[in-house]
């Protein structure tokens, strides 16, 4: 998500208008938030007394603002700090949406001890909450064909092996800031796009990397399809291309029917689990956009469960490279 955001640090809930449009003839009934951040989606849900919203978030602080739900909402709201590919629930029936709202929060942008931007002085850290390594073990211990990697597929930056290299000679002297980081991409990156900051695409793929997002919505779309109950819908929100690429290929290939073997036949309906309720992406108004720059590149898709069984294979296979990149984390555990 950009860091160009609106001054205050208040998150803006982006495509909540649209969102509410989508489950409101749903109402009654549980919605899983899997992505609390500053809670803006559960609290308009609850605003319905017929609501329960279980919500989900990785990041500790996200603890605090739920805390002010629980007050309000009693026993109609539930906060779980944990990431979204390990949600587990015993009772699923009641669910009539899980909803994903990915990036980060403005808060999170602002804060300098996360580091997530190239616009603000922190330390070298990234870490969105229950990680397991941070961007500066990632620059500073990585060989780097595999930080050229990261930068070329999660950030698709065009000069990741010079900066790569340059990294590699420096880190004897640690590179501990955004702005350590700024520096040496300033150096090494010919200037492309006037309208694109430089340093862009390499905090993105870190980003992405340190909070390995591949693999956590990779999982948490199949494990969302298999908590939710037939007629049910999956609704999430995308910022970066990648993202969405990911979440079009996972709706569009199993809600259409697939040319298969004739030999196969049960494969074809095995496999055809949702119903595509709209086949065009829904983005943010001009009137959004001009009061939340930061909801530009975001993009709505939503589908319904109709049927059981699928098999997500293909899926898995579809993104298999981009799941090994990010399993070179494991070099950092
Ligand atoms: C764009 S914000 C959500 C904002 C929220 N819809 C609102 O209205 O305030 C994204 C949130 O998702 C959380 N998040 C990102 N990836 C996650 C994951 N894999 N599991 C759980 N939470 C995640 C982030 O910590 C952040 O708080």
């Amino acid at each position: 998500m950009s860091a160009t955001i609106n001054l205050e640090k208040k998150h803006l809930p982006v495509l909540l208008d649209e969102i509410i449009k989508i489950i409101s003839p749903r109402y009654s009934g549980t919605f899983l938030d899997c992505t609390f951040g500053q809670g803006g989606y559960s609290e308009k849900i609850l605003d319905n007394t017929n609501n329960k919203v279980i919500a989900f978030d990785r990041d500790s602080k996200a603890i605090k603002t739920s805390e002010k739900l629980k007050k309000k909402f009693k026993e109609r709201f539930e906060f779980n700090h944990k990431k979204f590919s390990e949600i587990q629930l015993s009772d699923t029936k009641k669910i009539k949406a899980i909803i994903f709202d990915l990036g980060y929060s403005t808060d999170q942008v602002f804060d300098s001890e996360k580091g997530l931007s190239f616009n603000f002085k922190g330390k070298l850290n990234m870490r969105m909450g229950l990680n397991t390594f941070s961007a500066h073990d990632a620059i500073n211990k990585l060989h780097k064909d595999d930080l050229a990697k990261i930068f070329k597929y999660f950030g698709d930056e065009r000069d990741g092996k010079k900066i790569a290299n340059s990294i590699s000679k420096k880190r004897n002297k640690k590179i501990l800031s955004t702005k350590d980081l700024v520096e040496i991409i300033n150096k090494e990156k010919k200037n492309y796009n006037f309208k694109v900051n430089k340093s862009t695409k390499v905090f993105q793929s870190l980003r992405i990397f340190v909070n390995q997002e591949i693999s956590e919505l990779i999982y948490g779309l199949i494990n969302a399809y298999k908590l939710l109950p037939i007629n049910s819908y999956i609704i999430v929100v995308t910022f970066h291309s990648i993202e969405d690429k990911i979440v079009k290929f996972f709706f569009r290939n199993y809600s259409e029917e697939k040319r298969v073997s004739r030999y196969l036949p049960s494969y074809k309906n095995m496999n055809k689990v949702f119903e595509l309720l709209d086949k065009k992406v829904i983005s943010p108004t001009e009137a959004e956009i001009k009061k939340n720059p930061s909801s530009r590149s975001a993009k709505l898709r939503y589908v319904k469960k109709i049927k059981n069984g699928a098999n997500f294979e293909e899926f898995l296979l579809k993104f298999k490279n981009l799941l090994e990149i990010e399993g070179i984390g494991k070099k950092l555990c």
